[in-house]
């Protein structure tokens, strides 16, 4: 039974990948067309599902199951539908879709609560830098200014949101009274894998800092220009990548990742004149990175002190660690234990929406293995078993809270 709801997830799962901007691969970004067509199909299956569907002025998609009572509070149940380039078929739709199999799985049984099942329109980054847009709006969290970030086309994040036919002006908080917010997502990590376990909970979430650099020399012809006399906005920026690697892998825990550069003008013949590069840098204890952040900075400096460059620093990103419900967290111990799961704990070095909802309402994540621990990537997987998995410790859980309300 269950078997056969993991089956249509992973089928649907399947059906969205097919939705994207470029052809071939998966890139779906914040209220991009394609993203059309996942509503369109997202919405449908909600429909069938018995849920009421709306879809809010930041693009967020979000079908709400009746409660068995009126006034009854909510449950929230979701994750994000927007990708990073070339990307896996799981990461994000999965937590959507399993929240959907979890409603179709209760086949018109009603709770003491209601369950909302959100499909956030952005979580990446990609398109404008800064991630979070979907769940930010949601949590009551968007500041104002954000509405002006623009894209590498000059849309901004106002008209892209006008574009779709939405309006900015009325991006405002969900309202009603939330038990909690779960969010299923694949691990992206080797940790349950190893362990042998197809799930486990989340405890916290690692804090995350994302900057643009941008190295400013002198762009020149490349066969007349003594070396000695070039101010190569590259090779700078190549010189920081390798300090950034190196301070990294000397420093237990952190992640720094150099995942994109601009090279300008951009021609074989040319000595690059500008490079903007962004850098990604995360750990589990805020303190370390931010001290990391700023001898980033510094030797960010530096290297332009040296090769007689410019460079400035924009932040897109400055993202505490954020610690996961210890009571959803038990609610979830509980149900995977009572199904003889044993109740892994693991940190999340990924991002996810549950880190944005946590300043809103208790949250609270379910990985699942990822085979090869590989995610961000086509070959991304998910153990139909462990979707099953999911699904029975989902359902559970259900039955766990509503055993938990007074009365
Ligand atoms: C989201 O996938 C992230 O970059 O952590
Ligand atoms: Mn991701
Ligand atoms: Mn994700």
């Amino acid at each position: 039974m269950l078997g056969h709801w993991a089956q249509t997830v992973l089928e649907r799962c399947d059906q969205l990948a097919a939705c994207s901007e470029v052809p071939g691969q998966i890139t779906r970004t914040f209220l991009s067309a394609p993203m059309r067509e996942v509503h369109r199909q997202v919405r449908g299956w909600m429909e069938h599902a018995g849920m009421q569907v709306r879809l809010d002025a930041v693009g967020n998609l979000i079908g709400t199951y009746p409660a068995a009572i009126p006034e009854a509070p909510k449950l929230l149940i979701g994750s994000h539908l927007d990708s990073v380039p070339d990307a896996g078929r799981y990461d994000g739709v999965l937590g959507v879709l399993l929240g959907i199999a979890l409603v179709e799985a209760l086949a018109g049984q009603r709770l003491r609560f209601a369950l909302e099942v959100v499909g956030f329109s952005e979580e990446e980054g990609v398109r404008f830098g800064v991630p979070f847009l979907g769940s930010r709006a949601f949590a009551g969290n968007f500041e104002e200014k954000l509405l002006e970030l623009t894209d590498i086309a000059g849309v901004s994040v106002a008209q892209a949101i006008r574009d779709f036919g939405l309006n900015p002006a009325e991006i405002a908080p969900s309202e009603g009274d939330y038990l909690g917010y779960l969010e299923f997502h694949i691990e992206q990590g080797p940790q349950l894998e190893a362990e042998g376990l197809p799930l486990g909970i989340v405890e916290a979430i690692v804090g995350q800092s994302r900057l643009e650099f941008e190295f400013t020399g002198q762009a020149a012809h490349a066969g007349t220009t003594p070396m000695h006399l070039r101010r190569d906005a590259l090779a700078g920026a190549a010189q920081f990548v390798l300090d950034a690697e190196r301070l990294a892998r000397e420093t237990p825990g952190l992640v720094a990742t150099v995942g994109h550069m601009a090279v300008k003008p951009g021609a074989g013949n040319v000595i690059p004149g500008a490079v903007q590069l962004s850098l990604d840098l995360r750990h589990a204890r805020d303190a370390v990175r931010l001290e990391a952040l700023e001898r980033l900075g510094h030797t960010a400096r530096q290297i332009a002190h040296e090769r007689g460059l410019g460079v400035a620093v924009a932040a897109k990103l400055e993202q505490p660690a954020v610690p996961m419900d210890a009571w959803m967290q038990s609610q979830l111990a509980t149900a995977m234990q009572e199904l003889g799961y044993p109740p892994y704990k693991l940190q999340s070095g990924a991002g996810h929406d549950a880190m944005i909802l946590a300043q809103r309402m208790r949250s609270a994540m379910l990985f699942l293995r990822s085979p090869g621990g590989i995610s961000h990537n086509p070959q991304e997987a998910v153990l139909p078993e462990d979707v099953a998995a999911a699904l029975e410790v989902g359902l559970r859980f259900l039955e766990c809270l509503e055993r938990s309300l007074p009365g």
